[in-house]
């Protein structure tokens, strides 16, 4: 079995090694891309709690315990940051968004942004989406071969075109925004990365002018009038000590936050519906409930949706949107008593705690009761279920994520039923955010 060590501890300390294969980059990521789960228990056992991998001509470090997803996203000694790993994936796309700031300039902008998600306006948000989201889930293909991920991904970008920009755009200009934010998502994972032309690289480079080019357009107008939208919010919003975001500040955010917003939702989504049509008896579970509460969600009505919100944990376990955190050390650090040397990318990948059949009763078992308050599986460690992150850099939209999934949800189970053929298994592209590659084909049916 190949061993190649990462860097020698310093002479004197009692930090230990990290180890990996030494397997070529594109091996390690092709086989990554492949079967991830399978890939990290293999690691698990060849190199215990820690180890690294090839990936795009870097190393990365990756814990494989829930206590150094923990180190990474804490980041007690502020020895990890955000822009030169984030930076290096998506930074053409969405430079100058959140994520990608760190420290006392992170703060600064989180502050403000926090502003655009309290209470107040997360309950507007939720109102507002109601009407439009009823009307859009009455609105889908029904038959036997509708590819959901499609459908779905076009739900959630109308829901933040209306819901984030407060505009009713023609079709043709909703749809070419939609295409530059897929192109610039799709481009930050891509292995060829170079503009050149035909690339998924340069596809993003041209999203990313789209998107910039219309936010400044718009921009104007957000500022002069108050509305409940989030673009206008941004450009009002106010930190406890006054501080606003410039014209610059709030493109670059808006670009983000959407970018953070639709897919994440759209493959929870997705894998929710995958796994209601493989577990029909869960789909009946959640519709029963839906019929049992009033037709629009409100802010207090939200945790009623006990069924649906087990079913969305399970889903947000197995599927994770965001599949990790990725850092870069800015000094030489550790990582559960492991040397990390300065310079080195880390992250802390969600399915290495997702699937750890140490933490979960039979992990790639469906089994949404596990997040019951009798079992609360989740609970065994704070970083056992991490799909939303942690640390100050933790999803801001998490609360609007529930309230627009559940919102969908809740319209769908009320209105269809949905099947796949019993020997159905859906195969994921890891290669981007995790999505199925036949877009996930089911019968669709009103009730
Ligand atoms: C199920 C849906 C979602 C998932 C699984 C998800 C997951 C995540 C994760 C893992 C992070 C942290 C990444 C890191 O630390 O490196 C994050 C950050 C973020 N998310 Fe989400 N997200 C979701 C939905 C949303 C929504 C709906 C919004 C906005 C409305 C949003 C806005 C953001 C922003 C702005 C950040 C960066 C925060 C910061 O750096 O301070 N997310 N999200």
């Amino acid at each position: 079995m190949t061993r190649k060590l990462l860097a020698p501890p310093p002479a004197g300390s009692d930090l230990k090694p990290i180890y990996g294969t030494g397997h070529p980059g594109v091996v390690e990521v092709l086989r990554f891309f492949r079967d991830p789960i399978t890939m990290v228990a293999q690691r698990r056992a060849q190199f215990g709690d820690i180890t690294y991998m090839n990936s795009f001509g870097l190393k990365f470090v990756i814990p494989l315990t829930p206590g150094g997803s923990e180190e990474i996203a804490i980041n007690k000694k502020k020895a990890f940051a955000n822009e030169p790993a984030w930076g290096f994936l998506i930074g053409p796309f969405f430079r100058r968004g959140i994520i990608l700031m760190d420290f006392s300039e992170h703060r600064h902008h989180r502050r403000i942004m926090q502003e655009a998600f309290n209470p107040t306006h997360l309950k507007g948000y939720l109102q507002d989406m109601q009407p439009m989201l009823k009307d859009r889930v009455a609105n889908l293909p029904v038959g036997d071969d509708v590819r959901m991920l499609k459908e779905l991904k076009q739900v959630t970008l109308d829901l933040a075109l209306e819901i984030f920009l407060g505009m009713d755009l023609p079709r043709a200009e909703a749809d070419r925004i939609n295409k530059a934010f897929i192109d610039c998502v799709d481009a930050g994972l891509s292995l060829i990365r170079k503009d050149i032309p035909g690339t998924k690289w340069a596809r993003g480079l041209r999203g990313r002018k789209v998107l910039e080019d219309f936010f400044y357009e718009h921009l104007p107008a957000k500022r002069a009038s108050v509305t409940p939208d989030l673009f206008s919010v941004l450009c009002h919003a106010k930190s406890e000590d006054g501080d606003t975001f410039t014209d610059e500040d709030v493109v670059n955010h808006m670009i983000f936050v959407l970018m953070a917003a639709h897919d994440t939702s759209t493959i929870t989504l997705t894998t929710m519906v995958y796994y209601m049509a493989k577990h029909p008896e869960w789909q009946r579970r959640a519709r029963e409930q839906s019929q049992g509460l009033p037709p629009d969600i409100s802010y207090d009505t939200l945790d009623e949706f006990t069924v649906l919100d087990r079913i969305m944990k399970e889903s947000l376990r197995l599927n994770s949107p965001v599949p990790g955190l990725p850092r870069r050390a800015i000094e030489d650090t550790e990582i559960d008593g492991h040397f990390v040397p300065k310079g080195t990318y880390v992250s802390a990948i969600n399915l290495v705690n997702h699937h750890n059949p140490a933490l979960w009763k039979d992990p790639e078992h469906f089994d949404p009761d596990r997040f019951s308050p009798e079992r609360a599986e989740d609970k065994v460690h704070r970083y056992a279920w991490m799909p939303f992150g942690g640390g100050v850099h933790k999803c801001i939209g998490l609360y609007f994520a529930q309230m627009e999934i559940k919102t969908v949800m809740h319209n769908l189970l009320l209105r269809y039923e949905w099947s796949v053929p019993e020997d159905y298994v859906w195969k994921l592209d890891n290669s981007t955010l995790p999505v199925p590659k036949d877009r996930l084909p089911v019968r669709l049916r009103a009730l």
